[in-house]
């Protein structure tokens, strides 16, 4: 596995028009499904499940969870059990046509499917104690896998080679990798969060974690909340693999990548705007993305 990536300049006829130098921090190549920031998230998690003698790991998630993915098979690399909690009790019925919830399962997760309403109070004691009862005792990952153990791995995605950038840019879900960015940035460096979803609560959520201002969200990119695309999204993506060998997934670092070069193009950055953009993987969710969008009809990812 690979914990030390290379900065990808990228060659786009727009960025040298505008004067702005766009670099990837190819964080997807650590590991097929342990990829980007789920490999900084579980981290440093499994040394401490391993140090409080726990020999289970419980986490949350929905069909296409990146995190569920990750947790299974970094759980079974490092000898635990790992248990799913599933957004949606249909699920249990059809899991196998999901190609996250079959990979995870390949892999030794073993899974509760719940409703959505049961979902919403998955961290509550009414919860979790029968769980107990069931699984015995366990360590718990949050939904995403953030928390403050999470916030210091993601924090070592920026490293001494990255000073030189002005803006670093990252996708955002729960918040945690962008907080551990912005605590970890140089002096006079921004960070612009691209939330892949619409929520009300981001700003909160990352100011529990993130210890400095250097950061801000640019919410005008989720294409309409969690796992929406659209068919222009789609092509964008396409293109831009095509254009630099760069593979993006569609639920996070593909709305981040339209985002910048909207704004780039739309002239958001001065001239000579050294922008560095972290790839934090989700490469596996393309397989299940384009099953929805053979059924709707819609252009599918080329991978
Ligand atoms: C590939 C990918 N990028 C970015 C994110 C967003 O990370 P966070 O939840 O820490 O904001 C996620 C979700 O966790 C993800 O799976």
């Amino acid at each position: 596995m690979r914990e030390r990536m290379v900065n990808q300049k990228i060659a786009l006829p727009l960025l040298a028009q505008k004067q702005i130098s766009l670099s990837i921090k190819s964080e997807d190549l650590i590991h097929p499904l342990i990829s980007g920031n789920k490999f900084r998230k579980l981290k440093y998690n499994l040394i401490a499940a391993k140090k409080q003698g726990l020999d289970t790991i419980l986490t949350f998630g929905g069909a296409y969870s990146n995190h569920i993915a990750a947790t299974a098979y970094s759980g079974k690399l490092h000898g635990f059990k790992t248990i799913g909690v599933i957004r949606g009790e249909e699920l249990s019925l059809k899991w196998e046509e999901n190609p996250t919830l079959k990979l995870a399962s390949d892999h030794g997760m073993q899974f509760k499917f719940v409703s959505r309403a049961e979902y919403r109070d998955k961290e509550k004691e009414s919860f979790l104690k029968p769980l107990q009862h069931e699984f015995g005792a366990f360590f718990i990952l949050p939904e995403g896998g953030t928390n403050t153990l999470a916030v210091l791995g993601c924090s070592e995605i920026v490293t001494a080679e990255d000073s030189d950038f002005n803006v670093i840019c990252c996708s955002v879900g729960t918040g945690g990798t962008l907080s551990g960015i912005s605590n970890a940035t140089f002096e006079n460096q921004r960070v612009l969060g691209f939330p892949a979803v619409k929520s009300g609560f981001l700003n909160e959520d990352i100011c529990k974690f993130a210890q400095r201002d250097t950061w801000e969200l640019i919410e005008d990119y989720h294409f309409g909340g969690y796992a929406k695309v659209t068919a222009e999204l789609i092509d964008f993506i396409n293109s831009f693999k095509a254009q630099t060998q760069i593979p993006l997934d569609p639920i996070y670092t593909g709305k981040m990548i339209y985002g910048i070069l909207d704004l780039v193009g739309k002239d958001y950055f001065p001239p000579k705007t050294k922008i560095l953009a972290i790839h934090t993987g989700g490469l596996q969710g393309i397989k299940g993305m384009n099953i929805l969008l053979k059924k709707k009809n819609l252009p599918v990812l080329s991978v």
